[in-house]
């Protein structure tokens, strides 16, 4: 079963093992996407991105330092300067025109501007002995989860942990489906990113960002399955959490009749099956291998934080220029 964390955190008694929570605002939303689409301006679809200000158009990862180029970041622990991103939820209403349904912050972090929450572990979420080890990411790491092109519950199979929750208030954590859910959520929508959890050990990116990582050879991460011989070094589960506020748009007469839901990805996906987010680690030194190593849950005493307010400060220029606010004709970049 999976709680609130913040909720279960509370009534914790300490001494257990590194995972790391934390919020980051939103640094920018463009349609950028220096993984795949490099040097593109625009990109294909709109994406919501966090973390250091060095993020741009193209972040080549043999030059691009991501900690000595960034100058702040959006993310509480000041020296997470990696950068994070997802695709953006829209609202399709009747007309046919498209609306950016707005993000927002979980309780506890609730004056974070937009971003998500973002977890690291060694073991899964709710094991607050968090005893394993793992290996932190190396310098010019990247990864992708998910495919922007699925459009099957089958296909979505491919990725194990791509997931939504309706959410009825802000500690809703199930159940978690693998489609958009089909009926109003009072609270918003979660949607929850796990990366996978095995490395290859050699590669820091591959040509489709995903075949130098793996999930574990049987079970799961959470059950402590193995790393299969191909990619045997275990790495921290990186899980993002993005709240769509969907509290504005959840009247059921400005619903499809039809009994379909409204809500659709950035890049046109009404299913949810699209679901991905992508991933360039940029900590600093090696401030997160002592985070994983620290013996913390939740807090992480070794490591520096700032407030809110400074996260919310750290944002990049937009750079695309292109009215995504307005009820729109289409959403940006995609034909009708
Ligand atoms: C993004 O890259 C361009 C081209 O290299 C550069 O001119 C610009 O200053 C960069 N923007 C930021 C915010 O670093
Ligand atoms: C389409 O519907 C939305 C939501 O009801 C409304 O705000 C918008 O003005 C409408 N646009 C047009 C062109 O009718």
């Amino acid at each position: 079963m999976r709680q609130n964390l913040f909720v279960a955190a509370l009534g914790l008694v300490t001494g257990c093992d590194a995972l790391l929570r934390f919020g980051c605002a939103r640094l920018t939303v463009q349609r950028l996407d220096p993984l795949v689409n490099p040097g593109q301006i625009p990109s294909s679809h709109l994406h919501q991105i966090i973390g250091g200000n060095s993020f741009n158009a193209s972040m080549d990862a043999k030059t691009h330092d991501l900690a000595a180029m960034s100058t702040c970041t959006s993310c509480q622990f000041s020296e997470d300067f990696s950068n994070y991103w997802t695709a953006v939820l829209f609202f399709k209403a009747k007309n046919g025109t498209y609306k950016r349904v707005p993000q927002r912050s979980q309780s506890d972090i609730s004056t974070t501007q937009g971003g998500m929450m973002v977890y690291y572990m060694t073991d899964a979420l709710f094991d607050t002995a968090q005893k394993s080890t793992v290996t932190a990411f190396k310098p010019g790491f990247r990864m992708l989860v998910g495919n922007v092109g699925y459009s099957t519950r089958n296909e979505a199979r491919n990725f194990r942990q791509l997931t939504y929750i309706c959410m009825q208030n802000d500690g809703t954590r199930e159940p978690e489906t693998v489609n958009f859910p089909t009926k109003a959520c009072p609270y918003g929508i979660m949607a929850n990113h796990r990366f996978p959890t095995c490395w290859d050990g050699k590669n820091l990116d591959s040509p489709n960002h995903q075949d130098h990582v793996a999930y574990p050879e049987s079970g799961t991460f959470e059950s402590g399955g193995p790393c299969p011989s191909t990619h045997p070094v275990r790495i921290p589960q990186i899980l993002l959490e993005t709240v769509w506020d969907t509290r504005a748009f959840n009247n059921k007469a400005d619903w499809p009749t039809d009994g379909s839901q409204p809500f659709v990805w950035s890049s046109g996906d009404p299913t949810g099956y699209s679901s991905h987010a992508d991933y360039l680690f940029g900590w600093k030194d090696n401030s997160l291998q002592k985070a994983m190593d620290g013996h913390t849950y939740v807090s992480a005493p070794m490591l520096k934080t700032q407030s809110i307010a400074q996260q919310n400060k750290c944002t990049v220029p937009d750079m695309v220029k292109e009215d995504i606010d307005s009820w729109l004709p289409t959403l940006p970049g995609q034909a009708m």
